[in-house]
């Protein structure tokens, strides 16, 4: 699955030619396609092995990365991390800070965030500048606290330099909720959401240009299908459980960040990436049952620490090599984004998100659901104001 070679010793190449290369169009040559109903059972045994193979060796894996991952400079970077109350998140958000960088908690918890943020500022009292970090609310349930989010951050006119789409939900187990947007939950906290942060935040990731949008994502995508026609999967045609419900919404960001990443030009400087953080202990668990819980513990050989989970995306947000990783998948007309692994080395997505029909479909369902129009992209790129069916005028 893996491709192209580390970053920090050299350069990288493009994943490899021998994985499935989809362009639009070149899809199905010479014959006519039948929409695609799920995985095939190859690409289903493939995608449970990624997954397999993540959880008993990523430690061997990554046995050459130091823990803390070291950080380049990054006293010039303002960033926002969705999600960093807890988990990985938390631990992204406060060793940016601790190595210098403006960074801006965007947490639905506000008090517990200043909680954190107190008691970072009295652990690091004495080892340098107070920490230059601060809290804004967000809450990925609701299409117009993201809205509201990017209209306060826009509104300041500074630049953005890192979007690090962390925050996410794996309610292993429950029954399908929907947002009172009316969206299949883990669809909206994983992926639309995030989608639409992203957007509305470009002006300003313009300003900060070069600048990096990094979605964490999941080996679980690998295992995902996302039926465009039926995002939501309430039409019967696949069955709900939890683990459709996250692994779709971990494919759709990855298709997603395909054809954000095909949209913006490369005089717009921003890169797009998504990452696995490997298999973590974190809250992310806290919906397992009890002995599932117990046994996370019993194994923590296997299972990082959200220290150690934190290494890719922080890899992936700051690594000097990574832009220019982009910019090489973009002139080769790769069909999918930067993807980057627990092991902080460019890796190949899924199967399916090489379906750039599919991803398309998804681009366009996407920003349906999320109220912005189809031209969103090329209009902000070009300075324009864009409306949003949430939150007000931008
Ligand atoms: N842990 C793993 O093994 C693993 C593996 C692959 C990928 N990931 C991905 O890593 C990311 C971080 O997860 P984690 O493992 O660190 O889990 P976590 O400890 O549960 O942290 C998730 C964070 O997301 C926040 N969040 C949840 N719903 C939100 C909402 N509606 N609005 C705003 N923030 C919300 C949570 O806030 P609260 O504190 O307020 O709940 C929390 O801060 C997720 O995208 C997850 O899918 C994790």
């Amino acid at each position: 699955m893996d491709g192209g070679s580390s970053s920090s010793s050299g350069t990288w190449s493009s994943p490899d030619d021998d994985e499935p290369k989809q362009r639009p169009g070149d899809s199905d040559p010479g014959r006519k396609s039948k929409k695609k109903t799920g995985l095939g059972w190859i690409e289903w045994l493939r995608g449970w092995w990624s997954v397999i193979h993540e959880c008993l060796f990523q430690r061997i894996l990554a046995s050459h990365l130091q823990n803390p991952l070291p950080l380049p400079p990054v006293n010039e970077l303002t960033c926002i991390v969705t999600g960093s109350t807890s988990g990985i998140g938390l631990q992204i958000a406060r060793q940016l800070a601790e190595a210098g960088a403006h960074v801006v908690m965007a947490v639905r918890k506000p008090k517990a965030a200043q909680d954190l943020i107190q008691k970072w500022q009295n652990e690091w009292s004495g080892m340098g500048l107070p920490l230059n970090i601060e809290v804004m609310e967000l809450d990925l349930l609701s299409l117009d606290s993201v809205a509201r989010f990017a209209e306060a951050w826009n509104a300041r006119m500074g630049p953005l330099h890192v979007l690090i789409n962390n925050a996410g939900i794996f309610s292993i187990g429950e029954p399908q909720k929907f947002s009172k947007d009316g969206y299949e939950e883990h669809m909206q906290v994983n992926h639309l959401a995030p989608a639409l942060l992203a957007i509305l935040l470009l002006p300003s990731l313009i300003r900060g240009s070069p600048s990096r949008i990094v979605n964490v994502n999941s080996v679980m995508h690998y295992v995902g299908f996302v039926d465009d026609e039926d995002m939501n999967v309430v039409s019967g045609r696949r069955k709900y459980s939890s683990l459709v419900g996250y692994t779709s919404s971990k494919l759709a960001q990855v298709m997603f960040s395909s054809v954000l990443h095909k949209r913006l030009p490369a005089e717009a400087g921003i890169s797009v990436l998504c990452v696995s953080p490997g298999v973590v202990h974190t809250n992310v668990a806290r919906d397992l049952p009890r002995i599932v819980q117990a046994a996370y513990h019993l194994i923590p050989y296997f299972i990082f620490s959200p220290e150690e989970g934190a290494r890719s995306s922080l890899f992936a947000a700051t690594d000097p090599l990574v832009p220019e990783y982009c910019e090489l998948l973009k002139s080769d007309d790769w069909p999918v984004c930067a993807f980057i692994s627990q092991e902080c080395r460019p890796a190949n997505p899924s199967e399916e998100a090489h379906n750039l029909e599919t991803s398309y479909r998804v681009w366009e369902t996407t920003l349906e659901m999320v109220g912005l129009p189809s031209d969103c992209v090329e209009k902000l790129i070009e300075g324009q104001d864009v409306n949003c069916r949430y939150g007000g005028a931008h």
